[in-house]
């Protein structure tokens, strides 16, 4: 694989683009016949640096009056690319747009907008987003008017906006993942100057409450806190998604309960190390378990989160996580490498040995807890007795499933300027040889279940079959089975018949015959 380049200057190098005007607006320069107004671009480096003054936490983010019929009969659609954290900032985006009173599509035919929240995690991620700036090219030249915007995390990215505005210049709309509050007045902007803006904070803002969401279905996401410092050397989240930030306490709680009092059914508490939650508090020692504890009180069926890093799982979180209640039996606790030695070169900072210590004490307070897992295999130098490491710790864990990547070298994080030297064929193969034996545990552990009544939240019509429905134990299993479209949103409990290896056949089982009823 090519190793991307260090040299950022190259970037912006706009030779070609003449500049027309450069104010504390920002620069307005021509760039092959296309009119672009940056009002500010993405910098590596600033992306890097960790400030030390206070995060303000603002609370009046309404649209402002004058856009409220920005949007009247006209139609929006976004394209959604990479984790929950992007999913449920479409889901801000979409409540944004509403309130400007466009109404959402899916037929990009009749849009008069489209977005693309775009990933960065990997080079595959934004393969996919120029794949589709690709198509939708062809859509602009036949409707001058539609606006397309790019944003997210690649657009914080320097290499990628400078992509865009030379291949790319089609494009309507540039904004990052820091100033999403203000997509109504860049998106105003957009339409009526007919110039390229871009608007890309290099620094994280403020915390923006109060935001409209529009959320749909029965389980809701919750951002606890933004952002990561880990700055593990392959990732690229640290710079995408700036210092971590907690939102308050009783700004979570307060969502959380409004969540309640609507109905929904489930929960997902987010950010990039949720066990970092807290940290950045000056006034107050408040961390991740406190808030659980908080939020264990509320009653709401079913409370997940997700990432947390191994490193701060402390022993006051596993005490109130073994409480159950409303907080689930399912971890997810990405190890990324059975290696110590590799865990070192990924600055991941804990070894094979304490992340198998803190395995041990979750199981011993919570005996039936799944644990699920992140794993990049060919990170540079890993040799195959590393990656044998992986596969003995994944077999001393018996993780329930994983998401498995192969290593992506990203521009400006230190990992991509070790020897990326690995071959494509063996991080395939390995890949392979993992994956296998995610199945066989999978499978296993599904099996163990055979018989057993469970708990299942119903979340639809399953996709390939009539009469069927699907939903999620606790611990996170897809179970299919009979029923009524009537139960859907609702709890019932099933037997498991036919475990399969990455899903489970159930019928549904009487109520009144549940007797002990298990996860
Ligand atoms: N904050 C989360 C991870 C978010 S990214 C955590 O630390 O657990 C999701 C996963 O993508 C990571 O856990 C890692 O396994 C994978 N990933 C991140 N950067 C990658 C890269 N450069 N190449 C391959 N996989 C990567
Ligand atoms: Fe990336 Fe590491 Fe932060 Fe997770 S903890 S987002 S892997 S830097
Ligand atoms: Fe991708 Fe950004 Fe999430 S890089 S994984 S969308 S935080």
């Amino acid at each position: 694989m090519a190793k991307e380049t260090k040299d950022y200057s190259k970037y912006f190098d706009f030779s070609g683009a003449k500049v027309i005007s450069e104010d504390e607006h920002g620069k307005k320069i021509r760039l092959g016949g296309r009119d672009i107004h940056i009002v500010s671009e993405p910098n590596y480096r600033q992306e890097k640096q960790r400030g030390k003054e206070e995060v303000k936490v603002l609370y009046d983010n309404a649209v402002p009056e004058a856009l409220r019929t920005l949007g009247t009969n006209k139609k929006y659609l976004i394209y959604t690319y990479g984790c929950q954290m992007n999913e449920h900032d479409t889901e801000v985006m979409k409540g944004l747009f509403e309130q400007m009173g466009y109404t959402a599509t899916e037929d990009r035919n009749e849009a008069d907008v489209i977005l693309l929240n775009t990933c960065a995690i990997r080079e595959n991620a934004e393969d996919k987003v120029f794949g589709e700036l690709g198509h939708l090219k062809s859509l602009k030249t036949e409707k001058p008017e539609l606006i397309l915007g790019v944003c997210g995390c690649m657009s914080q990215e320097e290499s990628v906006v400078s992509r865009i505005l030379q291949k790319h210049s089609f494009v309507d709309l540039i904004f990052g993942t820091h100033n999403i509050h203000r997509l109504p007045e860049l998106l105003m902007n957009a339409i009526f100057s007919k110039e390229m803006v871009v608007e890309v904070w290099s620094k994280e803002g403020d915390i923006i409450e109060n935001l409209p969401k529009k959320r749909e279905g029965m389980r809701a996401w919750v951002n606890i806190m933004y952002g990561c410092d880990k700055f593990c050397t392959y990732c690229i989240v640290p710079y995408t998604r700036g210092k971590e930030r907690s939102r308050l306490p009783e700004d979570v709680i307060a969502e959380v309960r409004e969540l309640a009092r609507q109905g929904f059914k489930e929960i997902t508490l987010l950010g990039q190390n949720v066990n970092a939650y807290g940290k950045d508090f000056t006034d107050r020692h408040y961390r991740f378990g406190d808030l659980m504890k908080d939020i264990s009180k509320i009653d709401i069926p079913r409370v997940r989160f997700t990432t947390s890093h191994p490193r701060d799982f402390d022993d006051h979180l596993i005490e109130v996580l073994a409480g159950r209640g409303n907080l689930v039996e399912h971890i997810h606790l990405p190890v990324q490498s059975g290696s110590t030695a590799i865990l070192k070169k990924m600055s991941r900072k804990y070894t094979r040995e304490s992340y198998l210590e803190l395995v041990r004490k979750i199981r011993a307070a919570i005996p039936d807890v799944v644990l699920t897992t992140d794993i990049i295999v060919g990170f540079p130098g890993e040799t195959e007795e590393q990656f044998e490491e992986t596969l003995s710790l994944v077999r001393e864990v018996r993780f329930d499933s994983a998401f498995t990547f192969i290593y992506s070298p990203r521009a400006g994080t230190p990992a991509a300027e070790m020897a990326d030297d690995v071959s494509a064929e063996t991080k395939k193969e390995r890949l392979k040889r993992l994956n296998d034996l995610m199945a066989e545990l999978s499978r296993e552990s599904n099996e163990r279940l055979k018989g057993q009544i469970v708990e299942v939240l119903v979340e639809g019509e399953s996709k390939n079959k009539a009469n069927m429905l699907s939903g999620r134990t606790r611990t996170n299993k897809l179970v299919h089975f009979e029923g009524p479209k009537e139960w859907i949103g609702q709890f019932v409990h099933v037997r498991v018949t036919e475990p399969q290896t990455w899903y489970i056949k159930a019928e549904p089982v009487e109520l009144a015959t549940v007797q002990g009823a298990v996860s």
